[in-house]
């Protein structure tokens, strides 16, 4: 499984998606397929799952993420592999999702990090399909001096 999406939890009606329940082919979410609405949220919530919660690096950027994508983070180099060597660098943080939002072929995640520092992120990926192709992101720290109640 390791590289490729498992189709079993969407509704079929990507291409090459045959049989049911444990015999259901596995396929991969990159490069690109037709996917609906629906089956790229659903992809988007497990690539978040994978990077943001279980911290899988690299397979979570292997399994989502389409090789030539697109970065606008300027600190980071264009593609999948840039990302993976500038996130694997990194010491391991506890993320805590704020909010999440998949609309019109772009993914969001509204997250804190906390490691040494207290960071809050927007990230947004567009997806083709089912597969994501580029990311942009808006990072700050989290002072804890910012307006309350929410401090986020
Ligand atoms: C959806 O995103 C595309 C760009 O990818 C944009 O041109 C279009 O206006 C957006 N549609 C809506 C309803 O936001
Ligand atoms: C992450 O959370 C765990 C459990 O609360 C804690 O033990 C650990 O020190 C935290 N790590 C960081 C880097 O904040
Ligand atoms: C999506 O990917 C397909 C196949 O690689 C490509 O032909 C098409 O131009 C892409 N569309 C967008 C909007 O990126
Ligand atoms: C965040 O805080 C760290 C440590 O104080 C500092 O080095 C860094 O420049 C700050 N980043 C921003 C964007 O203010």
């Amino acid at each position: 499984m390791k590289f490729l999406l498992y189709i079993g939890a969407l509704t079929a009606t990507l291409p090459h998606v045959s049989g049911s329940g444990s015999t259901q082919t596995v396929v991969p979410a990159c490069p690109p397929q037709p996917a609906t609405p629906l089956e790229q949220e659903k992809i988007f919530n497990a690539f978040v799952n994978e990077f943001n919660v279980q911290k899988s690096i690299p397979e979570a950027f292997n399994n989502y993420i389409w090789v030539d994508y697109i970065q606008h983070n300027p600190s980071v180099g264009q593609g999948r592999d840039a990302a993976i060597a500038a996130l694997s660098g990194r010491p391991r943080v506890n993320t805590t999702i704020v909010h999440q939002a998949f609309i019109n072929n772009t993914g969001f995640v509204h997250h804190c990090e906390s490691s040494t520092l207290l960071i809050k992120i927007m990230d947004a990926y567009r997806m083709n399909g089912s597969c994501i192709v580029e990311h942009w992101d808006v990072i700050a720290n989290l002072t804890l001096g910012e307006i309350d109640p929410t401090p986020l």
